[in-house]
């Protein structure tokens, strides 16, 4: 039997997208050239996957910083940029210390503050994810004591990286670190060597905030102020010399020094607000001091000049925002980059017909729970992108691009699949899951297909609308 499972699906990331051949050929050139990119169009066309794609052909990075004790006015840490190749050659190699563990083998509070387990679900993800994959909620959010920052030493919503706790070795309880290493692996360090590892740190009060290794794809969807741009944090203790702690250990990068060297992605870049401002100025200046951003914070008084940021920004709008995006951003994009229009659909090509296919194949590999579709059922989803295309675009012999929504319905029939035990999905699990599929408004609608009997019920409140306009009003949210 043929299948979904027979389609070959490329490595490369861009390749992966279909439909999109403008936006994915002016990528290749951002990343060749460093150009800025803003990707406009409706939901569910491949905006994010083209950004992370961007990002994944990116060289590597060659830079590595970090914030220096100052010794003669602390509040103003400096900033020391060195290659990655000489951080490496740095004689004390600290990374060299401890034993890798395997995070599974964590105890749960250690597992939990360095990242890996969900506090709500208790399923373990990479800690870069702050959202769990397993139950969609926020994983470092803390919902217990007011005083956990402070108790805890967490940097809220951000993971911590060394953790000191106990263990019983030999029948004594000795003293240990979990570490997160720059690569999201877990090394344990002794006692012995917390000790060496201390005396390595004193010798050069430094703190590294980015890393030789480190993902190039950074998100700022709905930052703040403080994580777009970086923060001191607050030290309850203020600068007492023996509990305090130095204002250099408290500078936190923001969103526009951590794509240093990467790609900056920001998803309805209107949401940023007033923010864009400082934005521009980053990318006008590549590079951007770190301050306290807590005014009655004792962090207000630090600041670290000059913090390189030299980032690809990719950012996304629909077309109804953008003319609430700043101006000026946009320009300095135009000057600097590209802007494409995000196709919504395609011609219904055998060419193209082959390409949906690819996504299908990829889609059940991705999810990997599902199995793959056979012949019948590709046709009938082949089906419903053109009626899509027909429907909420308007567009005759097209097929859909908007291709989450595909996604969530090939989801859906491969679950029903799963339910029936069946080893692929057939276009029975395909209809099936178009009749689950429907939105809430269009199941309201034939609940109550009688105008007055909707109106007198608890949905009345709901305004009529002329046919079709639910659909597209929630596809674009
Ligand atoms: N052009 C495309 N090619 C292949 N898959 C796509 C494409 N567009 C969307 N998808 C699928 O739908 C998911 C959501 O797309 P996404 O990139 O988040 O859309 P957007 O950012 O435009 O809202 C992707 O992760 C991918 O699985
Ligand atoms: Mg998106």
């Amino acid at each position: 039997m043929i299948t979904t499972a027979d389609v070959k699906i490329p490595a490369s990331p861009l390749e992966r997208v279909i439909g999109q051949e403008e936006a994915v050929s002016i990528s290749r050139i951002c990343a060749k050239q460093k150009r800025h990119l803003l990707l406009v169009g409706v939901p569910g066309t491949g905006k994010s996957m083209i950004a992370l794609a961007l990002a994944s052909i990116l060289p590597k990075a060659t830079q590595e910083i970090s914030v220096m004790h100052n010794f003669e006015r602390p509040e103003r840490p400096i900033i020391e940029v060195r290659t990655c190749a000489d951080a490496l050659k740095e004689k004390h190699d600290p990374a060299a210390l401890g034993k890798p563990i395997n995070p599974e083998d964590l105890p749960v509070h250690v597992s939990e503050r360095l990242g890996f387990r969900c506090r709500s679900c208790a399923r373990l993800s990479r800690p870069s994810l702050n959202i769990c994959p397993g139950c969609g909620s926020d994983k470092y959010k803390l919902d217990s004591s007011p005083f956990d920052d402070l108790l805890l030493n967490i940097d809220n919503h951000k993971l911590e990286r060394r953790v000191q706790t106990t263990r019983l070795a030999d029948g004594k309880e000795k003293a240990v670190a979990y570490e997160l290493t720059p690569n999201e692996k877990v090394r344990m360090i002794s006692h012995e060597e917390l000790k060496k590892l201390r005396k390595m740190e004193e010798k050069k009060p430094r703190k590294v905030i980015l890393p030789s290794e480190r993902n190039q794809f950074v998100q700022a969807t709905g930052a703040n102020e403080a994580e777009l741009l970086g923060d001191v944090k607050h030290d309850p203790y203020g600068e007492h010399s023996q509990i305090g702690s130095p204002p250099y250990q408290r500078v936190v990068p923001g969103a526009v020094h951590e794509a240093h060297e990467g790609v900056l992605f920001i998803d309805e870049i209107t949401t940023l607000g007033s923010l864009q401002r400082y934005l521009l100025t980053a990318m006008q200046e590549k590079k951007f001091s770190i301050t306290g951003k807590n005014a009655s914070s004792t962090g207000a008084i630090v600041r670290v000049d000059d913090v390189p940021c030299e980032f690809i920004l990719v950012c996304a709008s629909n077309i109804n925002d953008l003319r609430q995006m700043l101006p000026a951003l946009r320009s300095r994009i135009d000057g600097n980059g590209y802007e494409v229009l995000m196709n919504s659909h395609m011609p219904d090509t055998p060419a193209n017909r082959e390409k949906l296919v690819q996504f299908m194949a990829q889609e059940i590999a991705k999810d990997s729970r599902i199995p793959h579709a056979d012949v019948e059922a590709v046709e009938s989803i082949l089906n419903e992108a053109r009626k899509m295309a027909r429907d909420v675009d308007n567009a005759k012999n097209s097929l859909t691009l908007r291709l989450r929504k595909l996604a969530g319905l090939l989801k859906l029939a491969g679950d029903m699949a799963v339910v029936a035990d069946s080893d692929v999905i057939t276009k029975e699990f395909v209809a099936k899951a178009l009749k689950r599929a429907r939105s809430a408004e269009e199941q309201l609608d034939e609940r109550y297909d009688n105008w007055w009997q909707r109106e007198s019920t608890d949905f009345g409140a709901r305004k009529r609308q002329p046919a079709g306009a639910a659909s597209s009003a929630s596809e674009f949210r």
